[in-house]
């Protein structure tokens, strides 16, 4: 029995508002990325209707014949204009679609069955990621002029072999994009590998200094080393890379306003001081902006190995595991602050708010990098931070983090609006603690 590959361009598009086939990730078209996973087979077809969709190298494009009728019609022409006997079905809208999959449900295939269909964990069938035979052409046909458009319905009158996806496949194939939040998720999901391998470089460089060239900065007790600057011009060469046309925001360097483009908005080492200490407790953090929002953040402490990664709707991770704030009560609490070191003017009142926080809840804490306090109250070792003033490369990150893994960010000062493209004051707490630290903030800086 011979075999053929047919993609199928998509329909209407309509939740997504644009055509799918033609949505970039990581640099290369949905339609290009599901047309590599039927390399493979001899015979390649293209089902498409819009005149807008390429055809890619090596496809031959065909038309429906029965137009307007969903999938059923760009099978049924499919079938009919192939010379194999049986076409493996991928859709351009699963982006996760693979060649591993399309070669097994290829090899379930054989003489005497008019189609197979992948079924996935929960035993639901997925038809148009099957394999089908032109056998099923009449059936099709009739189908069609009947104006019964649902294949499934017609599969009932077939010889049709169900079979599960084998686990090292997994299920993520059957997942579809169909809205803008789907699309912006898979791009940014993309981003993950790279972004990875970069914050641990940028850990190895700090590791990998024996000694610092110290300098001071403006302000009380600034320093800035060799090492945040080397790593700062490691994080300014890689990661716009990443996301071609995207802008950057370090610590050490002149920076322009914040805009609505893709940002990178990095501390290189978050923890100078505790560096030149050699305490050993500082951290990278990477945070990617859009429309002045963050939509990815990561923060990597190079001793311990740990990674802390999120995407905005996909939850926060800790070394690939999901994370989740506390559930400690404000009494049993443990508080972290900042003591904002380069703002001598704001001592006395972070002081005297932590002294309440002291003398409320089971005890208080002071790290010396912001990034590693927001990533601590993400999964839930501490229950709230707060420091008078951060700039945004300390808290971008990390603001992130803590609300995708349940917990409130909040800018406790001035009109409350968090801001990412300026210095704020910042409260994060788990859903439980937020209003009772807020109060206690509140009625500290009062006094
Ligand atoms: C500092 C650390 C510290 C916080 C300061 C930050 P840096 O960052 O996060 O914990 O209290 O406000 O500026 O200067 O070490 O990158
Ligand atoms: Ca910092
Ligand atoms: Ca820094």
């Amino acid at each position: 029995m011979t075999l053929g590959f047919l993609l199928m361009s998509g329909g209407h598009s309509s939740r997504m508002g644009t055509p799918k086939a033609l949505l970039d990730i990581g640099g290369e078209t949905l339609l290009s990325r599901i047309a590599r996973a039927g390399a493979a087979f001899p015979e390649r077809i293209l089902s498409v209707n819009d005149p807008s969709i390429p055809t890619p190298e090596g496809f031959a494009r065909v038309e429906d014949v029965y137009t307007d009728c969903g999938p059923m019609g760009g099978l049924h022409a499919a079938l009919k204009a192939a010379s194999c006997d049986a076409l493996v079905v991928a859709p351009c809208d699963s982006p996760l679609y693979s060649a591993e999959a399309a070669a097994f449900l290829a090899a379930q295939m054989e003489e005497g069955l008019d189609a197979v269909l992948p079924e996935d964990a929960d035993g639901r069938v997925h038809p148009l990621m099957g394999v089908y035979a032109k056998s099923c052409l009449p059936a099709l046909g009739a189908h069609l002029d009947a104006g019964k458009f649902k294949l499934m319905r017609m599969l009932d009158t077939l010889n049709v072999r169900r079979v599960r996806m084998p686990e090292a496949i997994g299920e993520r194939i059957f997942e579809n994009l169909n809205t803008p939040e789907d699309y912006r998720a898979l791009r940014l999901d993309a981003l993950r590998p790279g972004l990875e391998a970069i914050a641990r470089e940028a850990g190895r460089i700090i590791l990998s200094f024996g000694s610092y060239d110290v300098e001071q900065k403006e302000g009380h007790a600034n320093f800035v080393t060799s090492v945040d600057k080397a790593v700062e011009d490691y994080l300014f060469d890689a990661l716009p890379r990443l996301v071609p046309g995207s802008a950057f925001i370090g610590e050490e360097q002149e920076n322009d306003a914040l805009t609505d483009a893709p940002t990178w908005v990095i501390d290189p080492v978050d923890g100078t001081t505790n560096l030149i200490h050699d305490c050993r407790w500082s951290a990278v953090s990477i945070a990617l902006l859009e429309n002045k929002t963050p939509v990815i953040g990561l923060v990597y402490q190079p001793w311990s190995g740990e990674l802390f990664w999120v995407r905005i709707g996909g939850g926060a991770q800790l070394n690939g595991q999901p994370i989740r704030t506390s559930q400690h009560p404000f009494p049993t609490a443990l508080v972290a602050f900042g003591t904002s070191p380069y703002h001598a003017d704001l001592a006395e009142a972070s002081l005297r708010a932590a002294l309440a926080f002291l003398q409320r809840c089971a005890d208080i804490r002071r790290g010396g990098s912001a990034a590693l306090d927001l990533a601590y109250v993400a999964c839930g070792r501490l229950d709230v931070y707060f420091e008078l003033t951060l700039k945004p490369w300390d808290f971008a990150a990390g603001a992130l983090l803590v609300t995708e893994a349940g917990g409130r960010f909040i800018n406790p000062l001035g009109d409350q609006v968090v801001r990412f493209g300026s210095s704020q004051g910042v409260l994060a707490a788990n859903a439980g603690c937020a209003q009772e630290a807020l109060a206690v903030l509140e009625e500290a800086l009062s006094q």
